[in-house]
C-alpha cells in the first residue's frame, strides 16, 4: 500500500456538540465530590451540599432484593407488569387516583424518565423559580426554551396562580409543559388542595402537560402529601420513585404513570428506552415491588423518617431565624433554602454580594458546604442557599427513635442532639458566621 503523509487531527473536545460543551457537571455532584476532596486533604466539611437519603433502605426492600439476586433476565422495556400494577395500586390508596398498569413507565431514576418526556415532546417548559437544579439542564439538552416563573420571599417561594397564568398567557401559541414539585426542593414548600385546585383550572385552560414530580412525597413531615392529578388528572405525568422516601437513591428506579391521555406517550417512551437502556436492572424492580405496599413495618418506617425530617428542620430554622437569616418554610423534603438578604450591606462590605460568593466562602472559613440559589433558578446575586440537611446516620437515628415509643416531644428533641449532631453543629457554625460577619 502506498505510504500517506497526511493525518488527520487528533479528537479533542472541539467535537463534542455545542449542547454539550456547554453543559457544566451537575451542581450536586460536583459538590458531593469536590467535599470528598476536602475531607481527604484532612479538612473537616459538613456536608450539606448533595441531597441524598440519611436513612437505610427499609428491611423488608432489601430482603426481596437478596431473595431475587438470581433475576437475570432483561425485563420487558416498560417494567415488570407486577410492578407497574403495584404503583397503580399505591397510587389509588394514596391518592385515589386510577392509572392503568400500561400507562406507567419504570426507568434508571425519575431523573432519566423526566428527560426522556423532554426529549419526546415538541414543547416550552415553564419552571417555577425555585427548581430542582437538572429540569433546565435537561431542556437544554432536549433543545426546549425554558421560562422561569419567580415566585417572591414574601410569598414564601410559592408559586402564585397569577404568575402561572401570566406566563401561560404569554406563551398560549406554544404547547407548553410544567414541572410541579411537591414537597419542592429545594424550598421544602408542599402546595396545599387550593393552590393545587387554582393551579389545576390554568393548566386545564392551557392544556398544559404537568409532570408532577413527587419523588419527595413520603418525606412530608405530616404525611399529607398531596398530588396536583387530584384535581388535573387528565394533563399530569405523576413522577415518583424509591431514591427518597426509600433512601435507595443508589438503586436507580424511578417510575413516571400517565393518564390514558397520554398512551401515548409512554409508549413513545418505551421506543426511546429500547433503543437507550433496554430495561431497568431486574432484581431492583423485584425489590421494588415490596416498597410500594402497605405493611405496619413500612408506614412505621416512612412515620419515623418524617418525624426525624420534621424535628431538624424545625430545630436548624429556629437557631437561623435568630441571627436573622430568613428561612423558607419546609413541610417536607430534607432542604432548608435560605437568605441572607437581610445582612447584605454588612455582607457586600467583605465583597460578598453574589450566592456563588456566599456558598464559596463558607466552604473556606468554616467547611460548610452547601449550594446557591442560582443553580435552582434564583438570580446570581440573591445571597441565597440550599442546606441539605443529611449529613447524619439515619439507620442510629431510626433505632433510637423505634426504643423509645411511645414518642415524647422531648425525646424527638433528644435524637436530633444525639444523632444529627453534625448538622446541628453546621447550623450552629454558620449561626455564629452570620452574628461574627454582621454586627
Ligand atoms: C426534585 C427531584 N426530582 C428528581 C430527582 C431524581 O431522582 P431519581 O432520579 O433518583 O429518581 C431528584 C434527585 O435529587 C430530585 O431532588
Amino acid at each position: 500500500m502506498k505510504q500517506v503523509e497526511w493525518q488527520k487531527q487528533a479528537w479533542d473536545q472541539q467535537d463534542l456538540q455545542a449542547k454539550v460543551l456547554k453543559l457544566k457537571p451537575s451542581a450536586t455532584l460536583w459538590i458531593n465530590e469536590r467535599s470528598a476532596e476536602l475531607i481527604a486533604e484532612g479538612k473537616t466539611i459538613y456536608r450539606l451540599g448533595l441531597g441524598q437519603s440519611p436513612f437505610p433502605v427499609p428491611k423488608e426492600v432489601t430482603a426481596a432484593l437478596v431473595e431475587h439476586a438470581h433475576e437475570k433476565d432483561y425485563l420487558p422495556v416498560c417494567g415488570l407488569p407486577v410492578l407497574r400494577e403495584a404503583i397503580c395500586n399505591r397510587l389509588k390508596r394514596y391518592e385515589g387516583i386510577e392509572r392503568n398498569a400500561q400507562n406507567v413507565m419504570i426507568g434508571p431514576g425519575s431523573k432519566e424518565l423526566i428527560y426522556m418526556v423532554q426529549m419526546a415532546l415538541k414543547a416550552r417548559l415553564l419552571l417555577p423559580s425555585p427548581s430542582w437544579v437538572s429540569y433546565a439542564p435537561q431542556a437544554s439538552l432536549a433543545e426546549r426554551n425554558v421560562t422561569w416563573i419567580e415566585a417572591s420571599w414574601q410569598d414564601g417561594l410559592r408559586l402564585k396562580a397569577e404568575d402561572l397564568e401570566k406566563a401561560c398567557l404569554a406563551h398560549s401559541e406554544e404547547r407548553l409543559m410544567l414541572v410541579l414539585n411537591t414537597p419542592n426542593n429545594p424550598s421544602g414548600v408542599a402546595y396545599n388542595e387550593a393552590e393545587l385546585r387554582s393551579f389545576a383550572e390554568i393548566f386545564r385552560r392551557y392544556s398544559v402537560l404537568v409532570i408532577s414530580d413527587e419523588i419527595y412525597s413520603e418525606t412530608h413531615f405530616q404525611g399529607s402529601h398531596i398530588s396536583i392529578a387530584r384535581y388535573y388528572p387528565e394533563g399530569t405525568l405523576i413522577s415518583n420513585g424509591i431514591s427518597k422516601w426509600a433512601g435507595a437513591g443508589g438503586w436507580r428506579l424511578g417510575w413516571l404513570s400517565a393518564p390514558n391521555e397520554f398512551a401515548w406517550l409512554i409508549e413513545a417512551m418505551g421506543r426511546i428506552a429500547s433503543e437507550t437502556f433496554t430495561s431497568v436492572s431486574a432484581p431492583i424492580q423485584y425489590a421494588a415491588i415490596s416498597a410500594t405496599h402497605d405493611t405496619p413495618s413500612l408506614n412505621q418506617y416512612l412515620s419515623a423518617c418524617q418525624q426525624i425530617l420534621g424535628e431538624l428542620s424545625r430545630q436548624a430554622t429556629e437557631r437561623l431565624n435568630e441571627v436573622l437569616v430568613n428561612v423558607c418554610k419546609a413541610s417536607g423534603g430534607f432542604y432548608l433554602f435560605i437568605s441572607l438578604e437581610a445582612h447584605r450591606t454588612k455582607l457586600a462590605a467583605r465583597k460578598i454580594e453574589q450566592g456563588s460568593v456566599l456558598a464559596q466562602t463558607l466552604l473556606n472559613e468554616i467547611g460548610v458546604a452547601c449550594l446557591e440559589g442560582e443553580h435552582f433558578g434564583r438570580p446570581a446575586q440573591e445571597l441565597s442557599l440550599r442546606l441539605a440537611l443529611v449529613d447524619f446516620d439515619g439507620k442510629q437515628a431510626l433505632e433510637a427513635l423505634h426504643t423509645s415509643s411511645p414518642i415524647h416531644e422531648q425525646k424527638l428533641t433528644e435524637i436530633i442532639h444525639v444523632h444529627c449532631s453534625k448538622v446541628i453543629t453546621a447550623i450552629d457554625l454558620l449561626c455564629a458566621w452570620v452574628r461574627t460577619h454582621t454586627s
